[in-house]
């Protein structure tokens, strides 16, 4: 502990301003931890953790609104004096020391306190850690590595939102840092990865881990034959072909079943398989129409829908994995990665509202999941505005959400914005109790719940985030032991 100054005139039990001892300005930045010793260093009433934000440097000679002898001194090239210099920041108090760990301050926090910086052996988060549900993060503060985070487990399944421009390394986190944690806590993850890039590719073949592509997953016949629709050009507009290929896909999923059974057994390509039973399919179907122009016209069609949809065509639709099946691979892993790269927007949210249906009705049945939901590009499932298939998603991330803090599912929301056109929408967004805001968007610093609604409070400025560099965010809400928020960071492995 170094001793850095004292506290100013003008102090709260909330807040305090410490005036820095001679030529500390150099070394003493915010976002350090200090502790005040409340009312001096003989007996002090107590000991005041806090953080140092908005740091003021003042010299009033050197006013620019009024004309001083030492402003005129200047413009013609003279030094000023620094006698009357004074560099102060403001202290946020996290709490008072107690043998139970951190209590909320109720006291004034007096004048003439000494200011003492913690230093890298003082490890002051572990006095935050004597609570019994603490687990800890493999990030530390920011410029103290050996300074790790304590997270409140409790309030996992209370939801976390993850904000910051793209870039600002939300998906690098969640990889790194967030995951692992869940794991810790007993929790194994399920990731959806919206283009199949950000978390597919990192996990390629960990013994833990399982990667799955979405054209693995069963499709409804409903969303199979919308799928040939757009393949055929809604079926050459012709009914008869229309109607043979829907005769067709009624029991798809055991067709396809049967065709990957019959490639194995033969050493054939299972979609060929498949390809060719449509075509005879139809073909049949198309024989049995009795008028000789309608089915010269249907045979036309059939001819050229042929021509332009091929067997390659049918692999996105050839899964035959069921949701049950796909969470069953947790029960011996970890993590699941759903790569959802490659289908249409209307698939994967199929593919997520399918997924959520099952959990939720077995949260209903009274199970606990023990399962941490994360959701990267979050808005495409739950914008501002939603639309569409995005009404069905957005009501069911809602009532995940509050279902599941009974029922230990945590649902992990990133998004590149908090509000607004970039952001989550407002009634999700209300159920995170936990946030990490990395570098944000302009548009997202100012108005209501923007950033700074959430962190000026705490004497955080939002131009400050504007400027976070990649990998660092503020930790607030209800996991962080820390009543303010802390900013924190971590080293990605090497190689990563
Ligand atoms: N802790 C870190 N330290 C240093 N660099 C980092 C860190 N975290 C992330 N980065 C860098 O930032 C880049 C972007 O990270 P990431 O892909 O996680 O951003 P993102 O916020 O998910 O962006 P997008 O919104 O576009 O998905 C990474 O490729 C990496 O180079
Ligand atoms: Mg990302």
């Amino acid at each position: 502990m170094k001793f850095i100054g004292r506290v100013a005139d003008g102090s709260t039990e909330t807040l305090a301003r410490v005036i820095l001892l001679k030529d500390l300005e150099r070394e003493i930045v915010a976002e350090e931890l200090v502790l005040i010793k409340n009312g001096g260093d003989e007996n002090p009433s107590s000991q005041l953790l806090g953080v140092l934000r908005g740091g003021l440097g003042k010299n009033e000679f050197l006013s620019h609104t009024s004309y001083r002898p030492d402003v005129a001194y200047m413009k013609y090239g003279g030094e000023p004096s620094g006698a009357r210099e004074v560099y102060s920041f403001s202290i946020r108090p996290i709490g008072i020391i107690t043998e139970d760990g951190i209590e909320p301050n109720l006291s004034i926090i007096q004048p003439r306190s000494p200011v003492y910086l913690l230093e890298e052996a003082d490890n002051p988060l572990q006095l935050m850690a004597r609570e019994e549900d603490i687990i800890w993060m493999e990030a530390h503060l920011e410029k103290h590595e050996s300074w790790r985070i304590p997270v409140r487990k409790t309030f996992i399944p209370y939801h976390v939102g993850v904000y910051g421009s793209t870039g600002s390394g939300k998906s690098w986190f969640t990889r790194h840092i967030l995951i692992p944690l869940y794991n810790n806590a007993g929790y194994k993850a399920v990731v959806l990865d919206w283009s199949g890039t950000d978390y597919a590719p990192h996990y390629e073949s960990p013994e833990k881990t399982e990667v799955v592509k979405i054209t693995d997953i069963a499709l409804d016949e409903e969303s199979v034959l919308s799928y040939l629709e757009d393949k055929t050009e809604n079926f050459g507009r012709n009914d008869y072909v229309r109607d043979s290929f829907g005769s067709f896909i009624e029991g798809w999923t055991g067709k396809v079943e049967n065709a990957f059974t019959t490639a194995s057994r033969e050493g054939r390509d299972p979609a060929e398989i498949l390809y060719r039973q449509i075509r005879a399919h139809v073909d049949a179907n198309l024989s049995g129409i009795k008028r000789e122009d309608w089915r010269s016209t249907a045979r036309r069609v059939e001819r050229r829908v042929f021509r332009r949809f091929k067997a390659r065509d049918l692999r996105p639709v050839m899964g035959v994995l069921n949701v049950e099946q796909l969470l069953q691979k947790l029960e011996s892993r970890d993590l699941l990665v759903m790569d959802m790269g490659g289908v249409l927007t209307e698939a994967k949210l199929g593919f997520f509202l399918s997924l959520t249906k099952h959990l939720y009705n077995l949260m209903e049945a009274g199970e606990n999941l023990r399962i941490a939901l994360v959701v990267d590009e979050a808005p495409q499932y739950a914008p501002w505005d939603p639309k569409g298939l995005q009404r069905e998603t957005t009501e069911m991330i809602k009532n995940l959400a509050a279902l599941g803090r009974k029922r230990m599912l945590n649902l992990t929301l990133i998004a590149q914005g908090i509000k607004g056109e970039i952001g989550i929408n407002a009634a999700v967004r209300r159920n995170l109790n936990t946030h990490f805001f990395g570098r944000i968007h302009p548009l997202d610093a100012g108005g209501e719940g923007g950033a700074s609604e959430w962190l000026s409070p705490y004497g955080i400025d939002p131009e400050h985030m504007l400027q976070l560099k990649a990998g660092k965010f503020y930790f607030t809400g209800a996991m962080n032991p820390s009543p303010i928020p802390l900013l924190i960071t971590y080293k990605p492995p090497e190689g990563s």
